[in-house]
């Protein structure tokens, strides 16, 4: 069975002091849950004290973002070969370093590929914006970011995947609007038939889908109870541990138990 994923960016938030105090707080509220992967993504300052902080049974951390290379004269980055053995995650593609920082689809696949050759984990992040949703561009889209994204992988690699749909329109940051989990489950089928055609169907089954935009302790269940869904990439709600404790307590009462 898979494990059900439950990730918190905190993107440009909490110092290394404050994701500490959270941590404290955290681990006090949510036990170890069986089949739920706690996740966190912290600044990268923060990536190194936590991990000698953090009970590792019940919380792994993830890296927000790095760079392809592995080493050299890139003034300002951070590389894949760096985060190894501190972070089991990174998060890539997120569209906020889509849309901010430019990055494109190439550069999207070779982080996914850097993530992969340094032992790590990716969370592909992908998602449509209003204005490709009111075109019905959406599928489009998704093809696009996913058919790219995984092109430089063996199949064995693409089953190892965490796919992150996160519609730009629905994030919290973006004013997003709270998305129908029925609109959601259209594209988590079309994502799950684009690994089929490609992989075969046994890989498709196997990557993990989360969704993310909005997701906070009263939404997660609808979202949890989805077919193909495997978790939820929360933001705004995770900068707070006890709404953060609440998602993963509501995600346990769904998935944990089966
Ligand atoms: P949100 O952010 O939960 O605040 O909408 C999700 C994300 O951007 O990953």
């Amino acid at each position: 069975m898979k494990k059900n994923l439950i990730v918190a960016n905190w993107k440009m938030h909490l110092n290394v002091s404050s994701a500490s105090i959270y941590i404290n707080r955290f681990n006090k509220e949510v036990p170890v849950h069986r089949n739920i992967e706690v996740v966190i993504a912290p600044s990268f300052l923060a990536i190194q004290p936590l991990s000698l902080e953090v009970d590792h049974r019940k919380i792994k951390l993830a890296a927000q973002n790095a760079y392809f290379k592995d080493e050299g004269a890139f003034t300002g980055e951070v590389s894949f070969t760096m985060l190894r053995d501190l972070v089991k995650y990174v998060i890539i593609g997120h569209s906020e370093r889509r849309l901010y920082f430019h990055e494109d689809l190439e550069t999207v696949r070779d982080k996914v590929s850097a993530c992969y050759r340094n032992g790590l984990t990716p969370i592909l992040c992908i998602g449509e914006t209003k204005a490709e949703r009111i075109a019905g561009e959406t599928k489009r889209v998704i093809h696009d970011q996913l058919i790219t994204a995984l092109s430089n992988l063996t199949a064995e690699e693409v089953r190892g995947i965490v796919i992150a749909y996160e519609p730009i329109w629905a994030i919290s940051t973006f004013q997003g609007e709270v998305a129908k989990p029925q609109d959601i489950q259209r594209v988590i089928d079309f994502i799950v038939y684009q690994i089929s055609e490609l992989y075969g169907s046994k890989v498709a089954e196997e990557v993990r889908i989360l969704y993310g935009g909005s997701v906070n302790p009263d939404s997660v269940s609808g979202y949890l109870a989805l077919e193909n869904c495997d978790g939820a990439l929360i933001g705004g709600a995770s900068l707070n541990y006890l709404e953060f404790a609440k998602i993963i307590n509501k995600a346990y009462l769904i998935r944990g138990k089966e």
